[in-house]
């Protein structure tokens, strides 16, 4: 039987060291939990890097480290601690990342990280080509890999290969900034069907390929070499089913110290309502914009001071950025400013939490939870918004989100906002806390219905078949 490689840079499964013993974590982040479900079913080996360097590995552990990747139907790709500087924190993060989120004045172009770049996609692909068997399809993921389709194609042109970008893919005006577009091109079109989540990240997309490579583009093909290649949105979605029955379930299970926390919360006051927000601790998020906005809020609607408060769970991400530390630093003062200014004897404006939280708890946040608060300023989907449409089980609740996060794109029953416009966020968080329950049912129940029927699950189904779908084009006779 033929089987499917997914090639991410992260595996879903992180290895760290700590006291001296292995420790595994799940990944966080939209992909990593997005495609376990996928990987879980049918005949797949995922390939990626475990957490851990070579310089951390003596013989010893990387026996072990091997086994436990084994056992998680995975493959690691090896690297260096340069190859984390470079590769990683580098180009990835401080050139890819910023660039694509339209960050121009953090996007730093530095010919070390280039090459680190180059060289560990060509470690991603000699991986690859490890494993790879006639028949089988490779679906590489994400702006770490974005030269690894043409690697591969090269080596074995007769692969299908699909490449998906979980980030947005930037205007022509953006990404023509860039000092190496024509290659980061190139290596995209290795692959034979290319997927963004919305369909202005494929339109931007085909612009850069007809504008730069001066590409043939009919409709959404391009014609490239001997072969067409395909381009076309496929929206990623959740694993409906395990947030809802999670959520119903967590309603009769024992109660965690945090739900309790939570309870007892909602009961200290007769109306208080809880406004959630949860992301990775990065500038993209729009965290800083948020809790001034908040802030803004309770200026101008004070007879809501102590009648709700914003929950803040920042994940830890990228802290050896400059950029990410100093949104740390602005966060934790702004958070500090604000309680300081606000806190009654009974009341705190803003609770928040700096750590990840394991996935029961996530659960707890979110059915506790009156508002969502969701406001990147630039955002590839956001499957958090996602993720709190399919907790409420009882249809109540309110989701506040960003026009500038994809998923809004999908989610127009929510209150859609700008994350830089103050005084509408203000008179949107009033309105989401005064809405009548009938009409957050009826928001709701379009929104469970849509995330039920396209799933994560359906999203991966769709790509593989128009992935499929790419071997009866044909070769281009030239
Ligand atoms: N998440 C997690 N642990 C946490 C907080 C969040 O695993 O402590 C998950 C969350 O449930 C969601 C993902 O991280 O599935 C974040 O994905 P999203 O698309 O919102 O943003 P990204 O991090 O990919 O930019
Ligand atoms: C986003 C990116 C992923 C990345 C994740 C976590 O979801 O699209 O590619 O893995 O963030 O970031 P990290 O740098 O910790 O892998």
């Amino acid at each position: 039987m033929n089987k499917t490689i997914i090639v991410s840079n992260r595996l879903p499964l992180q290895i760290k060291i700590e006291n001296d013993q292995l420790e595994v974590t799940p990944s966080v982040g939209g992909l990593a939990t997005g495609l376990k479900s996928v990987h879980n079913d049918g005949k797949s080996l995922w390939i990626g890097w475990s957490g851990l360097t070579e310089e951390e590995l003596s013989e010893a552990r990387s026996k072990e480290v091997k086994k436990l990747v084994t056992a998680a139907k995975c493959d690691s790709v090896s690297l260096t601690q340069d190859d984390l500087e470079n590769f990683y924190y580098g180009f990835s993060n401080r050139t890819l990342w910023p660039l694509f989120h339209y960050f121009m004045e953090y996007t730093e172009f530095d010919n070390d990280y280039w090459e680190s770049y180059k060289a560990v996609n060509q470690k991603f692909a000699d991986k690859v080509l490890e494993h790879l068997e006639d028949g089988d399809t490779v679906w590489v993921h994400d702006y770490q890999l974005l030269l690894l389709p043409k690697l591969i194609k090269e080596k074995m042109p007769n692969t299908t290969i699909g490449f998906f970008l979980h980030i947005p893919y930037p205007s022509y005006e953006i990404f023509r900034t860039f000092p190496w577009r024509e290659e980061l091109l190139h290596g995209m079109l290795g692959a034979d069907l290319i997927g963004f989540h919305t369909y202005d990240y494929e339109r931007h997309f085909l612009s850069s390929v007809k504008r730069i490579l001066r590409l043939e583009v009919n409709f959404n093909e391009v014609t490239y070499h001997d072969r067409i290649v395909k381009v076309d949105s496929f929206p990623m979605g959740i694993d409906y089913d395990k947030f809802h029955d999670s959520a119903s379930k967590h309603k009769t299970d024992k109660k965690s110290e945090l739900q309790q926390r939570l309870d007892d919360h909602i009961q200290s006051g007769s109306d208080a309502k809880m406004i959630l927000s949860i992301d990775r601790m990065d500038y993209t998020k729009g965290i800083p914009n948020r809790i001034r906005a908040f802030e803004y809020f309770l200026n101008k609607y004070p007879e809501y001071k102590e009648k709700v408060r914003l929950i803040m769970l920042a994940v830890p991400s990228r802290s050896n950025v400059p950029q990410y530390q100093k949104l740390k630093r602005d966060t934790d003062e702004l958070v500090g400013r604000i309680n300081g200014q606000f806190s009654t004897v009974s009341w705190t404006p803003i609770w928040y939490f700096y750590r990840s939280m394991p996935f029961e708890n996530l659960i707890d946040l979110y059915t506790s939870s009156h508002v969502a608060m969701i406001t990147p300023v630039r955002d590839g989907m956001n499957l958090v918004a996602k993720e709190y449409v399919a907790t409420r089980t009882e249809q109540d609740g309110v989701l506040i989100l960003s026009e500038m996060a994809g998923a809004s794109k999908e989610m127009n029953e929510s209150m859609l906002i700008n994350p830089n416009n103050f005084e509408h966020i203000a008179d949107t968080i009033k309105y989401a806390l005064e809405m009548p329950l009938e009409e957050q049912k009826s928001r709701m129940k379009i929104l469970q219905k849509r995330l039920k029927r396209y799933t994560v699950e359906k999203w991966a189904e769709e790509f593989m078949k128009s992935l499929h779908a790419t071997k009866h084009l044909g070769a281009v006779i030239v």
